[in-house]
Formats: C-alpha cells, sequence, structure tokens
C-alpha cells in the first residue's frame, strides 16, 4: 500500500498545489446568489474556494472501479476538503471511517455524501430493471426499489444512481437491461415508481436515498446500440419519445440527475446547455443537482468539442453540470478558470448550494453517521421479509413465450431432465448491476425445483454459455432418454449486458442452439428457461422448444420464482417490455412505428419491407401468455364523439376462459388517424393488470384526457388536435378489439 500513496503524495502535489494557493482566501459568495436556506447560505460564507471546488467533487474509493480510472489517495482528498462526495464505498464500518476523517479532519466538517449503483437490489438482488418492467406491475417495482434503498441506506448509502430510465429500442445495446423498455409511455409510469421506491416517505428518513434520474438525456438511442455512440434525432423525437420518463421521474420527486456519456445534436450532454439549462431547469424547474457520468466531463476532449481538461470543466459547468464524477477536473482547473473570468462564483457558489441543500435535508450535518448503522444493517440485509419480496417480484417478471401443447405447468411427479449451463448456476443469476449481491445468496433452478418438491430431476450441464464444446452433449442425451420433460436452462452470461456490453449477434451464445437441436433429437417435450439482459433472437428456438419462459435474470430467488411458474403456483403474468426481433436484421423493431407512405404490404413489392425478413418481430411488446386465456368483448365508450378537452370514458370486459386463475395486464394504444405530423400506428396511453378467476370476467374502465391524445405538433406546440382516433385494447401490441372515436374542436 505504501506505493499507492507515495504514488498518490506526488500526483497530488502535482494537482492540487496550485488551488491550495487560494485554499486560505476566503472568497464572499455572491449576495445575488439565488436564496438557498439560512443554513446553506451561513455555510456557504464560511467556506474557502477550495472547500467549494471539494463539494463539487466526487471521486470512487477503491472498492469498485465502474469506469476507466480509479483514482489513490481519496481519503487524502477528503482531508483535504478536496472532495465532497464518494461512491462505490458502502457497509457501515467503511462509511463510518470516511465519514469521520471528513467530520474530525477537516476544517468544516462538512459530511460526505455516499452514492452507489443499486439498480435491482442492494445485498437482495431483485430482477434486472427491464426484467421487473415486464412484471408490468407498479406496486411490484415500487417494492423492489423500496427493499433496496432500506438495505442500502442500512449500509452508510444515501444516494443511489438510480432508476436508469433511458427509453431504448435497440437490443443490441448492452444497457437495455437496466432499463423500461421500448415505450414511453411504460418508461413513465415505471421511472415514477422507482423513484418513489427510493426515496419513500421522503428524504430525511433513515430509509429514504436520493434518486438520480439517468442518463440524460437519450443514451439509449445510441447509433448501431454501439454503447457511448452518437445519438442524433430531432427536437420533436426527442421530446416526443426520450424525454418524458426524465421528467416523469423529476416530478415523481427525484432528487439528482446525471448527465449521459452521449452527444445530443452535435453538443455532449455533459455540457448541453440546452438539456442543463432550458429544458431541465427553465421548463421543468428542476432544483436538484447534476452529477456527470464517470469522466463524463473529461471525455468531451475526445468528443472534439474542448482542446483541454480544462476547457471541458468550464463548458460543463456553464451548462450546468454541478458535480464531477471522477475527472478530478472540477479539483484541477476550477480556481484558475474563476480567476480568468472563463466561470463566474455565482455558478460555483450555486452548484454549491444544490450540493449542500441535500446533504442537510438528508439530515448530516445533524447526524453524518445516521445512515451506517450496524443493528439496522443486520437485520436488514437480506431478511426473509426482503428474500419474499424478491421471489415474488421475480415470479411476477417472467414471461410466457410459448407453451405447445400446454406442456407448463408441470406436476410434481414429473420425471424431470434438468440440463444447460445455467440450470445449477448461481453466479450469473444476479445480472450486471448487482450491487454489493453475490451468486452464493442465491437460490438455482436445480435448488429450487426441490425445493418445490420436484424429487426426480436428473442434471447435466451439457456445455458452457459461451465455449465451442459439445462434448456435454452425450451425457445430456442420456438424462434425457429417461425423463419425461427436459428443463433446458440456456442463456447469456450476466456480463454480456449492462455497460460497455453492446452485441452484434444477439442469438444465444456458444453452441446452445446446437444442444437444444439434439435434444429436440429425443423427442421428449421440451421447455427452455432463457437468462438474458436484452432481447434474443429466438427464430430457432421456437422451432425446437415446445415451451419458453423468459426469466431474464431473475436475481437472489431465481430458482423459487421459476419453480413457483413452472408448478402452476403462480400462472406467469408477464408482458415484454421490448419487442423480440426475428433476426438482427430488422433492428430497430418496434410496437410504435410509422406507417409511412407506402405501408407494409406482404403482397406488394413496393412497400416499405425487406425482401429477405418481415416487418414484424417474432415477439411484440406487450406480448405474453398465461396459464389460462382470456377473451376481449366490444369496447363500450360513452361518448364516442367528443369535444376537444373532455375526458373519454371507455370499458371493456375481460372474460377468463381458461382452466386457471390468471392475471392480465389490458393494455390500452391510440392511434391519431390523421394529424399535422405523422403519427405512431399505436401508442401505448393506459394498461391495468388485473386478477381474473377462472370462469370469471372484470369490466375494466379507462377515462382518456387531452393529455393521452396530445403530442408535439408541427409548430412544436404540445397540445390535441380535433379529428379521428383508434382505440385499441387487448393483451398486447397487438391488441384486436378496436373502436373508432372522433374529436370535435
Ligand atoms: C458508469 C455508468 C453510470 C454509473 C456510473 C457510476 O459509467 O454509466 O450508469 O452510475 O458510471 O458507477
Amino acid at each position: 500500500m505504501f506505493y499507492k500513496f507515495s504514488f498518490f503524495l506526488i500526483f497530488f502535489l502535482c494537482t492540487c498545489v496550485q488551488p491550495m494557493a487560494h485554499a486560505q482566501t476566503r472568497v464572499p459568495s455572491q449576495k445575488s446568489a439565488p436564496a438557498g436556506n439560512s443554513k446553506v447560505e451561513a455555510l456557504l460564507k464560511k467556506m474557502t474556494l477550495q472547500e467549494k471546488i471539494g463539494q463539487l467533487t466526487l471521486y470512487t474509493t477503491d472498492w469498485e472501479s465502474t469506469g476507466p480510472t480509479i483514482r489513490d489517495g481519496y481519503k487524502n482528498d477528503i482531508r483535504s476538503g478536496a472532495c465532497g462526495a464518494l461512491f462505490n464505498s458502502h457497509t457501515v464500518p467503511f462509511t463510518r471511517e470516511l465519514q469521520r476523517i471528513a467530520i474530525e479532519e477537516t476544517r468544516l466538517k462538512i459530511p460526505l455524501l455516499f452514492g452507489y449503483d443499486v439498480i435491482h437490489g442492494y445485498k437482495t438482488i431483485f430482477p434486472i430493471p427491464l426484467g421487473e418492467a415486464a412484471s408490468w406491475d407498479l406496486t411490484a417495482i415500487e417494492k423492489s426499489a423500496r427493499v433496496a434503498a432500506k438495505e442500502a441506506s442500512s449500509a452508510g448509502l444515501h444516494w443511489t444512481f438510480a432508476p436508469m430510465v433511458d427509453v431504448a429500442r435497440d437490443p443490441r445495446w448492452g444497457r437495455v437491461m437496466e432499463g423500461a423498455g421500448e415505450d414511453t409511455y411504460l418508461g413513465c409510469r415505471i421511472a415514477e415508481a422507482r423513484v418513489r421506491g427510493i426515496q419513500g416517505k421522503g428524504i430525511g428518513n433513515t430509509d429514504a436515498v436520493l434518486a438520480c434520474v439517468k442518463h440524460y438525456a437519450a443514451y439509449g438511442a445510441a447509433i448501431g446500440g454501439r454503447d457511448y455512440n452518437t445519438v442524433d434525432m430531432s427536437e420533436r423525437f426527442l421530446r416526443e419519445y426520450y424525454l418524458p420518463p426524465y421528467k416523469a421521474a423529476i416530478d415523481a420527486g427525484a432528487r439528482t440527475v446525471m448527465a449521459s456519456f452521449n452527444d445530443y445534436d452535435g453538443v455532449p450532454a455533459t455540457g448541453n446547455k440546452f438539456l442543463l439549462d432550458q429544458i431541465l431547469r427553465k421548463e421543468w424547474k428542476f432544483k436538484g443537482f447534476v452529477v456527470s457520468d464517470y469522466t463524463g466531463i473529461a471525455e468531451m476532449v475526445n468528443h472534439g468539442v474542448v482542446a483541454n481538461d480544462k476547457e471541458a470543466g468550464e463548458l460543463a459547468l456553464q451548462a450546468g453540470v454541478d458535480m464531477d464524477m471522477q475527472s478530478a477536473i472540477y479539483q484541477r482547473f476550477t480556481a484558475q478558470s474563476l480567476r480568468e473570468g472563463k466561470i463566474s462564483l455565482q455558478q460555483i457558489d450555486d452548484a454549491v448550494r444544490r450540493i449542500l441543500s441535500l446533504k442537510f435535508e438528508l439530515g448530516l450535518f445533524d447526524d453524518p453517521y445516521k445512515f451506517s448503522d450496524q443493528a439496522r444493517y443486520d437485520a436488514t440485509i437480506l431478511s426473509a421479509e426482503n428474500r419474499a419480496a424478491a421471489r415474488d417480484v421475480a415470479k411476477r417478471s417472467i414471461v410466457l413465450l410459448q407453451n405447445k401443447g400446454n406442456v407448463l405447468p408441470l406436476s410434481k411427479n414429473t420425471k424431470i431432465a434438468l440440463i444447460g449451463p445455467l440450470a445449477e448456476n448461481k453466479s450469473e443469476l444476479i445480472g450486471n448491476w448487482c450491487g454489493a449481491g453475490s451468486g452464493s445468496d442465491c437460490v438455482s433452478v436445480r435448488e429450487g425445483l426441490q425445493l418445490a418438491g420436484y424429487n426426480q430431476v436428473a442434471f447435466a450441464k451439457a456445455c458452457e454459455i459461451a465455449d465451442h464444446d459439445e462434448s456435454g452433449f452425450k451425457a445430456a442425451l442420456e438424462v434425457a432418454q429417461h425423463a419425461d420433460v427436459l428443463v433446458v436452462v440456456l442463456g447469456e452470461r450476466a456480463d454480456m449486458s449492462g455497460e460497455a456490453a453492446s452485441r452484434s449477434n444477439i442469438k444465444l451464445p456458444g453452441v446452445q442452439e446446437n444442444l437444444l437441436k439434439a435434444l429436440k433429437s429425443s423427442g421428449k417435450p421440451i421447455v427452455v428457461i432463457l437468462m438474458n439482459g436484452r432481447p434474443l433472437d429466438l427464430s430457432e428456438i421456437v422451432n425446437d422448444a415446445d415451451a419458453i419462459l423468459e426469466a431474464w435474470w431473475l436475481g437472489t430467488e431465481t430458482g423459487n420464482a421459476l419453480a413457483d411458474v413452472i408448478s402452476g403456483a403462480y400462472n406467469p403474468s408477464g408482458k415484454l417490455p421490448m419487442s423480440f426481433p426475428k433476426s438482427v436484421g430488422q433492428i430497430p423493431v418496434y410496437y410504435n412505428y410509422k406507417s409511412t407512405g407506402r405501408p407494409y404490404d406482404p403482397n406488394s413489392k413496393w412497400t416499405s419491407k425487406y425482401i429477405d425478413e418481415q416487418n414484424n418481430p417474432l415477439f411484440p411488446f406487450g406480448f405474453g401468455l398465461s396459464y389460462t386465456t382470456f377473451e376481449y368483448g366490444e369496447i363500450q365508450c360513452d361518448n364516442p364523439v367528443f369535444k376537444k378537452g373532455t375526458p373519454v370514458q371507455l370499458r371493456v370486459n375481460v372474460r377468463n376462459t381458461g382452466k386457471y386463475d390468471g392475471e392480465e395486464v389490458v393494455q390500452l394504444y391510440i392511434r391519431d388517424v390523421t394529424a399535422s405530423v405523422t403519427r405512431p400506428v399505436r401508442e401505448l396511453k393506459a394498461f391495468k393488470k388485473i386478477k381474473i378467476p377462472q370462469g370469471g370476467n372484470e369490466t375494466i374502465s379507462f377515462s382518456l384526457t387531452d393529455a393521452d391524445f396530445s403530442f408535439y405538433k408541427k409548430n412544436m406546440q404540445f397540445g390535441s388536435e380535433a379529428g379521428k382516433f383508434e382505440i385499441y385494447i387487448g393483451g398486447s401490441a397487438l391488441a384486436s378489439r378496436k373502436l373508432s372515436i372522433e374529436m370535435k374542436p
């Protein structure tokens, strides 16, 4: 460790000594600064410039690196007031030690802020966010975030870099696993639920942490699905499809925002005043603070919009980035930029105010150690209650994609051949961005089946996830011979999705498709369980499997949740939050496409299509089967001709016509038939997840307001236009029940 310290000492002297020259020069804050609370203002008056700049600086500790660089000597940064926040630092002892340094070894004793990527659980790991989105269960999703916040806050954390709300239509992008899929409306409702869960009864409560809505903005539209790539779209498209979930999260109370790596309209989001000031501050009235992404400020030099780090810092601060994650640019250059008049003291003070205000709101000045509570940690982490919640959310996230011959559910006396590289695996089950989770805490599929009472299970791994060795197929075929049903657990590795994990080929990796073909020769019914962080190309799988369960990465309670569904103890209710393409060549394929002037016609050459592939995906947005069946009645409407601005009341009766009690996600889509700009053929505008007992029926009501018919018109004003609309209601984006209505001026 000594070598690390000496390196730091050199690094510290080279990079910090210059601004230190100003450390003792107390620069009075600007009187004209926006009014903060009196405690913030009083503290601001006492701070030196260096201490102010320290509050704008966020470093990772050496516990984890979630980006390309890591910095030694962060403890000395705390001592010198050179940083006011740390991330990737958790557990009670570690946060207490770091906080002690800030409180006992600095001049003004300003408490540190501790952040971490608690994306789908801290220690009790829930399904990846894309999997949770498949539940369409806002109560379950909020519960998941609530448990994560309780666990994280008991480990000393004040702030999570979640929810990620980036709308994404390209499954090649590995980060689709972190979001809520392709749809704006579903994305907004889930963003709100996650913020409610994260911030709980309000900031200041010891089990509530700051949410950080990311990655602002439009990071999910990276061209080619290649992470960090350029984003280029019209302002209309940005405002219509990508911005609403960020706003929904902020309107739900999210206190912080993270700027994204990508550029928008030629300007990196980290230096984009249109995004960070015009929209975020002026239009949305956001009062919290903005943090860059990992070295996002420094990366503007690579973007080619600034010549050096110092200019990058000036561009970021002027645009509205308050806190510099890991670049150390604010730390190194802000004093010089201020001296040169490139930035103003008010800009610095405003940023410091926003950060200090949240530290006060958290209660850290009253008790800097309130979140680092070992007794609460011991009572909270991986509790039976938390595991039960994880199991409940996980089973609701599973999507039944196929069930030929009603192979599923399986009775407990079924002889099962459990096969595949993920059949007894634990380490992969927590997926990517898994916080402090551990695979050793997981229930594997094999364990889950045993715990559920399946006591005739023979196992064969058969192959690895991504290598080319087929020598294990023989043993798999042998166990298959003696089985009634084959349960084959296939998928990606957890690190094949998440950040810096884009794939150009979205088929199952390795020899897994070959394994399935080999097993098909056994003539036995095959149930495929998929574990993956993105939509995959299943065009071969659907032919070789009888049943397919999309299980994403389900987290700590994977095996129990899958056993609940396989046994029929829980009737699967998930619906896809993203379209599954027939092939990578279809990408981007999504449900809310536009008609074009030559709408798809399979019988006409001269229409918008491919000569070698169909237009429709293998499985559409909103799709998911059940062990039962549901029948939709005609759509009823009290006022099919309505005056602009009056709500439209709609009803539909849904009948459970099968043999099981079940839950259905009743989805309502609209189409604006004629408008001043082209509009999608369908747009999700409402949904309700309802339980209907076997043989029962329910009437579901929806009320559409003018906002539901509104869009960015030709003049870029947001509003509705009179004319004809089509309403579709059903169990997926292919909903067939249709009603035409008309809005009068
Ligand atoms: C990463 C990610 C971001 C994460 C941050 C801190 O680069 O882009 O989502 O919150 O760094 O780990």
